[in-house]
């Protein structure tokens, strides 16, 4: 039966998504992988009525006036700050996005970077790797730092902020967190977690966690003044958005010991980051990988597919983000 409707699918996927969607739609599958520029992206979009797209991919202003048919754009993330959902919204484009299926796969590598960073994993591993492990135990050799009875700092305690506070638990850390709106009390209870400033947060933690979704009010949420307060045994992890934190007055504050190190996960425009990373043994660094596990990324990419065919076959699509 011809398919009325064409999507494009902006990035590789798993042919389970592809069969699904390729039961009700044409698909333009950019199965090659390679980032489309704006030009071919818009160019490939501009007969569409769909996109699944990635954070690779910039939905603002420029795209909607090239592609005006499409009218449902569905992002395989639970961040969406690669889409202007308000010029969407005014153009009647529905946004959706995967909440809810990454949290704990996310939690796990947020936690994985905290103790990675605390017990100088790669550090130890590269001495091990390059031959220079010559005593088979010296009572000073790599020492780091206790997870176990640490006090956790966690900006921003939504769903993921929430999965890590329960990991924190089997460690006995005594977790404070900020956010926007505080938990009510029962849920505060439930994770045994404490309201406090994020002043607080930065003065008095040993490992401070920014989970925040990035917009402009959160750019740059942790700069010079912030990584100032911080402890200098402290140890600060984002695995959120890069432009969450400022990579120049964090790199700063590494060099001179102000904290003691730092795990990333995300940076400010990725895939690049800032060559001095590289230099500094108190971080450990990885490549936007916190919710990639096979089982997760499969379940947001399929998420994002019935956002998509649910939209585009005229029903309320299951995680609409601008409504
Ligand atoms: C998300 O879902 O926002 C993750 O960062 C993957 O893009």
């Amino acid at each position: 039966m011809p398919k009325s409707l064409k999507i494009l699918i902006t990035r590789q996927v798993f042919p389970e998504v592809i069969d699904f969607l390729g039961a009700d739609f044409e698909i333009d599958y950019n199965e090659s992988d390679v980032v489309l520029s704006t030009d071919e992206l818009c160019e490939r979009a501009a007969s569409c009525a769909g996109l699944l797209c990635c954070l690779t991919e910039k939905i603002d202003n420029t795209f909607f006036e090239h592609c005006p048919t499409v009218r449902v754009v569905s992002n395989i993330a639970v961040g969406y700050n690669n889409i202007d959902a308000i010029e969407a919204k005014n153009r009647g484009v529905k946004i959706t996005n995967t909440p809810g299926v990454l949290d704990d796969t996310t939690a796990d590598l947020t936690f994985t970077l905290l103790m990675a960073v605390a017990r100088r994993i790669t550090e130890a591993e590269s001495l091990l790797r390059q031959g220079r492990w010559k005593k088979s135990f010296a009572v000073q050799q790599m020492l780091g730092m206790d997870i176990h009875h640490a006090s956790l700092g966690i900006i921003g305690m939504g769903r993921i902020g929430q999965a890590i506070a329960k990991r924190a638990a089997g460690f006995d850390m005594q977790v404070r967190y900020f956010n926007r709106t505080p938990l009510d009390a029962t849920t505060e209870q439930k994770f045994n977690v404490c309201y406090v400033s994020q002043e607080a947060i930065l003065r008095n933690s040993d490992f401070v966690l920014v989970m925040v979704p990035y917009s402009a009010a959160t750019h740059h949420l942790i700069g010079a003044e912030e990584l100032a307060l911080m402890k200098p045994s402290a140890i600060l992890i984002n695995t959120a958005r890069g432009g969450v934190v400022d990579e120049v007055a964090l790199i700063a504050a590494l060099k001179k010991n102000q904290i003691a190190g730092a795990g990333l996960d995300v940076f400010e425009n990725e895939p690049a980051f800032n060559p001095e990373f590289l230099g500094l043994k108190n971080v450990v660094l990885t490549p936007h990988i916190g919710s990639a596990t096979r089982s997760t990324r499969m379940a947001m990419a399929m998420l994002a597919a019935t956002n998509l065919k649910a939209a585009l076959q005229g029903e309320t699509p299951p995680n609409w983000v601008n409504p």
